[in-house]
């Protein structure tokens, strides 16, 4: 008999606990529609209203950035947006040690929404989650009343670039955040306090650039529609030179020290020269071309340009070298055969040959020396001026 009663006590003990959570389960659910209750709360009208301005305090958290466009002057950005603001309307007293209320996304619905936006943004997503109709959101509700409303966003801003020392370049990308309808007497931005409230993963990497650091401020900014407050976050790059060196200037550099070969060549062979100046010269605006098609159409003279200048005008003067010794060439050759008397005939050939060595090498020997001392002068400065402008 006491063994009975002992089961079925042991039987009805868990669901008296069940029926417990359940009954916790339905205040809670009772307790979120009641703070959003369309007849009570409002959503269209800001925390605060009639009382000081709304403090709204922000943290980002950067996951990626994508890419950085010369081109588009642009860049692709991926962050964990979270914004920390009290809304009293939403406090209430903690039922059974529950004092804080995680909320699906869909919530957000129903609660008053600080209206940010992104200054220089040219487009913006949110991400969803693997159920279709859920994005990246999250919402929390604490009893204070203070509310963490966190999104994940991807944003392409506007980064002007100024390319006069590519790719020796260091750029500043920034990610400006403003409310659009607010000014600073209904709200106000702050960066969350502590360190850093604008932070980057360790794990962003880009082919092309370095981060040599970021920066957060905080500034006002005055419109005909009133003083708002505007979030900067600064982001600072700097071009991995790496790729530029490989293919751009030592294959520039190469070309030019092709195109000095024929000086060495035997002059009679004009064919070989033309061939490997037209040819050198070809490869140099192809050169220069694939180099300037990934980036914008600007006006001003890049570093870069500077550089595949010369080697476009050290090639092109070798090809004019060669068309002078070919030319003084076959001039001496025909002015010999004129002058010299027939009978002399067996002694032409001999004549002309250490003739033309002479006066023709002259041009030859002359270019053998000018011709590298000039460009290794060149590369000498432009590596210096280079390396002066990255280091100030
Ligand atoms: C926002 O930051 C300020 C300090 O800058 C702090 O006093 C306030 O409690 C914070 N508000 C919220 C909702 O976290
Ligand atoms: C801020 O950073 C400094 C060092 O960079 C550290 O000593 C200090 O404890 C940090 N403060 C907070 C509130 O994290
Ligand atoms: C970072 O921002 C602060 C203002 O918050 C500013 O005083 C400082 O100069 C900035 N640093 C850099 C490197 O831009």
């Amino acid at each position: 008999m006491w063994t009975a009663m002992f089961t079925v006590l042991i039987a009805i003990i868990p669901i008296f606990s069940c029926i417990e959570d359940s009954a916790l389960g339905i205040k809670i659910s009772n307790l979120a529609r009641q703070l959003s209750d369309e007849t009570v709360y409002n959503k269209d009208i800001r925390p605060n209203f009639g009382d000081g301005p709304v403090v709204i305090n922000i943290t980002i958290l950067v996951n990626d950035i994508s890419s950085v466009s010369e081109i588009n002057m642009d860049f692709t950005i991926d962050f964990y947006f979270r914004q920390y603001w009290h809304d009293s309307r939403l406090s209430f007293t903690p039922i059974d040690n529950v004092d804080e209320l995680t909320l699906s996304g869909d919530y957000a619905r129903l609660i008053w929404l600080p209206d940010t936006f992104i200054r220089n943004s040219k487009s913006l997503s949110m991400h969803l989650s693997t159920s279709s109709s859920q994005t990246n959101t999250l919402i929390r509700i604490k009893s204070s009343g203070n509310v963490l409303y966190s999104t994940r966003l991807t944003a392409t801003a506007n980064c002007p670039m100024d390319l006069r020392y590519f790719p020796g370049d260091r750029q500043n990308c920034k990610l400006i955040l403003a409310s659009y309808g607010y000014s600073t007497k209904d709200l106000q931005y702050n960066w969350a306090p502590g360190n850093k409230s604008f932070v980057l993963s360790d794990l962003i990497f880009l082919p092309t650039f370095s981060i040599t650091g970021y920066n957060q401020s905080c500034t006002e900014e005055t419109l005909t529609t009133g003083t708002f407050t505007r979030l900067i976050c600064d982001i600072f790059f700097e071009r991995s030179l790496g790729y530029y060196m490989y293919q751009i200037y030592v294959p520039g550099f190469l070309i030019v020290v092709i195109s000095w070969v024929p000086f060495w060549l035997d002059q009679e062979d004009s064919h070989a020269r033309v061939g490997l100046g037209v040819t050198t010269v070809l490869t140099m605006t192809t050169l220069t071309t694939s180099t300037n098609a990934s980036l914008p159409k600007i006006s001003y003279i890049k570093a870069i340009d500077i550089y595949l200048f010369m080697c476009f005008l050290m090639v092109f003067l070798s090809l004019i070298e060669y068309a002078t010794v070919g030319f003084f060439e076959t001039k001496r050759q025909t002015t010999k055969v004129h002058s010299e008397p027939i009978k002399m005939e067996p002694k032409i050939q001999p004549i002309i040959a250490t003739n033309s060595k002479d006066d023709v090498s002259w041009i030859d020997k002359m270019s053998r020396i000018i011709f590298p001392t000039v460009f290794i002068l060149f590369n000498i400065i432009y590596v210096g001026m280079f390396i002066f402008i990255i280091e100030s």
